[in-house]
Formats: C-alpha cells, structure tokens, sequence
C-alpha cells in the first residue's frame, strides 16, 4: 500500500452564500494538502456545516466575533480569505493581521474601494478618465435644503435628457442602483430614487451607458495583477432582463477566456485600464495591503470602448463560481503565492460554464408579480438537495451544487431570503454546460424555488452579439 502523505493546511473562510461554498469546495479538492477548513458563517449553510472542521455562524460579521474564532483557532490556521464585502469595508483583515498572526487574503480597508462609489470615480478620474461616464456627485453636505438639492438634480437631468442611472454612495452588492428605462421612466421616478438614497448619503447621478455588460476579476498579490476570464452576470430578477436588480440570477463564462461578444481589444484595453488604476493604488515596488481580488470592474462595453459601472473588491457573486470550478492550479497553493507574493500565472481549464440561481417565492418581487407561478402550498417547506447532489457524485466534472442563503435545521435545508442554491453546470461550449446546469435545477425541489429560464440562452447571447456589432459600425 502506497500512503501519500499531504501537508496539513488550516484555513479560515469568511462565508456569505455559495460564492463561499464554491471558494471551499476548491479548496477540498486539492490533492496536495490535507485542508482543514474554519468557517465564519452567515448561517448554517449545509455545505459549509459538512465540509468545515469548525463552523460558526456570526450573521452580522461582527469583527471582534470575527476575531474571536480566529483567536480560538490561531494555532491550527494558516490563513484566511474572505468572500463578503461587509467585513471586508469595516476592516476584518487589518484587525485580524493586527491581533493574530493569520495573514488574510482580501484588501485592507483602505484599499476596499468597493467602500465608496463616489471616490472610485474620483480615482477613475484622476488616471483612467475614459473609464467614466459623464457623471455628477450629490452630497448633502453641499445643499442646505431639499429644494435646493432638486433644483440641482432637475438640471442635471435636463442636461442629460433623463438618461440616467443613480447610484448610492455606499456599497449594495448591485442592488440599490436605479436606471433609466429600466427603473425608472419620469424624472420624478429618478428624484424618488436619488431621494430614497440620498437620506443615507451622496449620490452619484451619471449618464446611462449603452453596451454589453462583462464582469473581469482579477487575483493580486501585491505586486502584480493577475486578470481571470471574463463572465456575463445577468442583473435583473426576470427573463428578457425585466424586473428589479438583483445580486445575479445567475452568469456565463465560454471556453475563451473572453465572451461571445468580445474582441480580444476589448479584453487588452479592459487589462490596461485595471493597471492604471493598480499601479495608481500600489505606488513603487509592491502593496501587498492589496492583495485578494482588490478589483472586480463591471464593465459595459460600448461604441467608446469599455467603461466602468462599479468596481467591487471581492470575487462575484455568481462570477466567482463560473471560475472555481475549472480552476487547473492547486487553490491552495494560488493562496500561498498570492501570499507571498509571488504569483505569476493562474490556470484554468478551456471550458464554459454556467451558473444558475433558484431563489425564493419573494426574492425580486416574484411572487407579487406572477402569483399564479407560486405554488403555495410548497412555500417555506425543505429544499431537498439529494437528487442534485447525487448528479455531482455521478458526473462531478460536469455539475456543481453550491448552497447560498439556506439554513440547516434538524437536518433539512431551508431557503432564506437572499439566493437560496446555485448549479454550476460544466461543458465544452456554453450551451452545454447551461444543459447541466438546468438539469441540476430541475433536480432540486421544494421550497417554492423559481429560477430565470434565459440564463445563457442561445437567444440571448445571439442579441448580445447583435448588439455590440450594431455599436461598433456607429
Ligand atoms: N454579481 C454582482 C455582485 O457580486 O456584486
């Protein structure tokens, strides 16, 4: 008997639903260290309960909680990596490096610029212009009075006939944003929304770009940016892009490292924009203050070139599932590189993937706007996983199961408010791999769950393509 012996790694995983569980499950793969895994939860997500060594649910992601169990543990962890963008704001990586030893892969809050969208486009302005649209901050510390600040906006608008997206301050995950025609279709919709935010903070009210959307992430490590492939996230709660925005109902990836309705130019300009604006935050030499995934830009691609709708500083959420999956270097030793600073190349296989979400009867609306699709005597019952689980044991390089907002209670699983289950379906091409992923959604059941049935349709992807061809002759 030949016994393989593997170094023992310890690693603490800051969790908010599947884009965690993904991030663990790559981990648990690596077949050149035994992991032990330490999770911080928002809930007993059951994949993390069964995978984890030690769970904790810290729903609000208190940092002294936070820090609590990393103190518990401090021996047998020898790093972290967190997913959610709250803790990552508040500064959950600059506490722990401060009182442990457990160096943490995400950015310090200082370089969290997810934090603000106000001073991203600052930043922006300062060395990638072309990134920008045209765009106007509104902050209350500026007007005295609300007719003052109306006054103020009508005028904007009017300069820029209506065609408009308001955008908080603050960080909302890709909610929160109202766009014009699409949200909003009066200027008096448009001062509602800026209002309804505008109590909480500035505003940034900026010209609604027309393009394609790609989501483009990267790994740091200090010293260099490491771009991943591109994915699609599909915002709006329902098919054809209708209803309110969402976190994503699900996203698409091709075997290319680039999409359907890309260019190669298009990828290498969105490569040189993100490293204006690293080597802007990095300075000389290296800053290792960003190391994690300190940039993850929602561009929009239009008849201008690629500009920026926001940039987050953490993975996506779905985005980041499309790529752990196919991921062909070890997770861990990624880590260890980003770590050190020392990573030069990440690998992934040449394959698609597409993530779909199921969600809850509530979940964007749904069930006020089609009642008739909600069978109610399913709603809040046990989602049951085993059929699509046993999927992933038959065909584990094809399908994924990944829990997100669910709970385990006695032993069921139960749907929350947020993305309850995603599918990560793997394939040669795109359509392919969207074929896993609905069977694996068909293979769920209970809870009410509903789902988006055009997630990289052939159709829709096609009008992409239309799209940007329509953009590019003007
Ligand atoms: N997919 C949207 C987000 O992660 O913010």
């Amino acid at each position: 008997m030949v016994v393989i012996w593997m170094e023992r790694v310890g690693i603490l995983v800051v969790s908010y639903g599947s884009r965690a569980a993904a991030i663990i499950d790559a981990f648990v793969r690596s077949e050149e260290y035994a992991t032990e895994i330490y999770v911080v939860d928002k809930q007993k997500n059951p994949f993390n309960v069964k995978t984890a060594k030690r769970h904790a649910v810290i729903s609000d992601f208190n940092l002294k909680e936070i820090l609590r169990f990393a103190k518990r543990h401090e021996e047998r962890i020898d790093f972290g990596i967190v997913g959610p963008e709250k803790p990552i704001i508040a500064g959950v990586r600059d506490l722990i490096e401060k009182e442990t030893r457990i160096r943490i892969i995400c950015p310090t809050k200082r370089y969290a610029i997810e934090g603000s969208k106000v001073a991203q486009r600052q930043l922006f302005q300062k060395v990638a212009p072309e990134v920008n649209p045209k765009f106007k901050v509104f902050d209350p510390k500026d007007y005295g009075s609300v007719g003052q600040v109306k006054k103020s906006v009508y005028a904007w608008l009017k300069e820029l006939n209506n065609k408009v997206a308001v955008k908080p301050d603050r960080a909302t995950a890709g909610k929160g944003v109202g766009v014009w025609g699409d949200h909003l279709n009066t200027p008096e919709e448009v001062f509602e929304h800026f209002l309804s935010n505008y109590e909480h903070g500035p505003v940034i009210i900026e010209e609604k770009v027309q393009g394609e959307e790609s989501s483009f992430q990267t790994f740091c490590d200090g010293k260099r940016l490491i771009p991943l492939p591109e994915t699609r996230d599909y915002k709006r709660a329902f098919d054809n892009d209708k209803g309110p925005n969402t976190g994503g109902m699900g996203s698409y990836k091709d075997a290319a490292d680039i999409l359907p309705f890309m260019n190669s130019r298009d990828r290498e300009k969105e490569i040189e924009l993100i490293n204006k604006v690293f080597r802007e935050l990095k300075g000389k030499g290296s800053n290792p203050e960003l190391r994690g995934i300190p940039f993850y830009a929602a561009f929009i691609h239009t008849d201008k070139g690629p500009k920026i709708l926001e940039n987050n500083s953490r993975p996506g959420d779905p985005e980041i599932m499309n790529l752990m999956p196919i991921l062909k270097d070890d997770f861990v030793e990624v880590c260890y590189n980003m770590l050190d600073g020392n990573l030069r190349k990440v690998n992934f296989r040449k394959e698609a993937t597409v993530v779909t979400y199921k969600v809850p009867p509530n979940y964007g609306g749904y069930a006020t706007v089609f009642p008739e699709r909600v069978d109610k005597a399913e709603v809040d019952t046990a989602v049951d996983l085993t059929r699509a689980q046993k999927l992933v044991k038959e065909r584990g390089d094809s399908i994924r199961v990944y829990p997100g907002s669910m709970e385990l209670r006695a032993g069921e699983n139960y749907a929350l408010g947020s993305r309850t289950v995603c599918i990560v379906g793997i394939g040669e091409d795109i359509q392919e791999a969207r074929e896993s992923s609905l069977e694996g959604i068909g293979a769920i059941k209970g809870g009410a769950l509903w789902h988006r049935n055009d997630i990289a349709a052939k159709e829709h992807i096609e009008k992409s393509v239309r799209h940007m061809k329509k953009l590019r002759r003007r």
